[in-house]
């Protein structure tokens, strides 16, 4: 009995330890900021919706552009896609909505087909909103113009 529950009361003391040990360090600071990894830490809040209604000036010529109204409850499935609702070629026009561009007509041969090609049919694979979120890390990337500007200026 003695010897039963000092093996017992050692193995607490040493997952109490083990326990300690291994939740202490402080986590990677990825996208989880600060903390250890055994905390549990609030979520950051999720982004907001479109800050302004308005379409954004792209930053190269191919940048998907995006999506300047919300569209939560949008189905996109195999049988619907409530984005062609609008931005297809036939609807267009009457929704006031700009036409998706040739391009999602192209098959992988660059044949221009009839319909929105499968490899277009997911728009949010490219296309997100525009949120009011801060970028999760730094980045120093220019849009097209400022490198044309700062290479016309010649200080590449
Ligand atoms: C009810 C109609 C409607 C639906 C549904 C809709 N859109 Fe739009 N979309 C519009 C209109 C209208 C505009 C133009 C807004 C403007 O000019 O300010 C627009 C603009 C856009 C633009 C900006 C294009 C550019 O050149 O800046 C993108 C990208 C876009 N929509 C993607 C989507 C995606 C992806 C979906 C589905 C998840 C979707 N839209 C669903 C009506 C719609
Ligand atoms: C594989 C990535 C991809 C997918 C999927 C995709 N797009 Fe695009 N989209 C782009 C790119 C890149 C551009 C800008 C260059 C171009 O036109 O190809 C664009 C441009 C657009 C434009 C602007 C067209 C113009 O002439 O100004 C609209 C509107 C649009 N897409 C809507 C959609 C909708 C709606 C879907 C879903 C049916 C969709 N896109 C799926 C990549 C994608």
């Amino acid at each position: 009995m003695r010897t039963l529950l000092f093996f017992l009361a050692a193995s607490l003391a040493f997952l109490a330890y083990a326990e300690s040990d291994h939740l202490s360090p402080s986590s990677p600071d990825g996208l989880r900021q600060g903390g250890t990894l055994g905390q549990d830490l609030p979520a950051p809040p999720i982004a907001g919706d479109p800050r302004e209604v308005k379409r954004e000036v792209r930053n190269y010529p191919e940048q998907p552009p995006v999506i300047p109204h919300a569209i939560r409850d949008y189905q996109v499935d195999k049988n619907f896609n409530r984005c062609l609702d609008c931005h297809s070629r036939e609807a267009a026009v009457q929704a006031g909505a700009p036409m998706v561009s040739v391009t999602h007509f192209m098959d992988r041969h660059f044949q221009v087909r009839a319909e929105v090609t499968p490899g277009r049919y997911f728009c949010t694979q490219c296309h997100v909103p525009q949120t009011d979120a801060q970028p999760l890390v730094e980045s120093d990337f220019k849009a097209v113009d400022e490198v044309i500007r700062a290479s016309n200026r010649g200080d590449r």
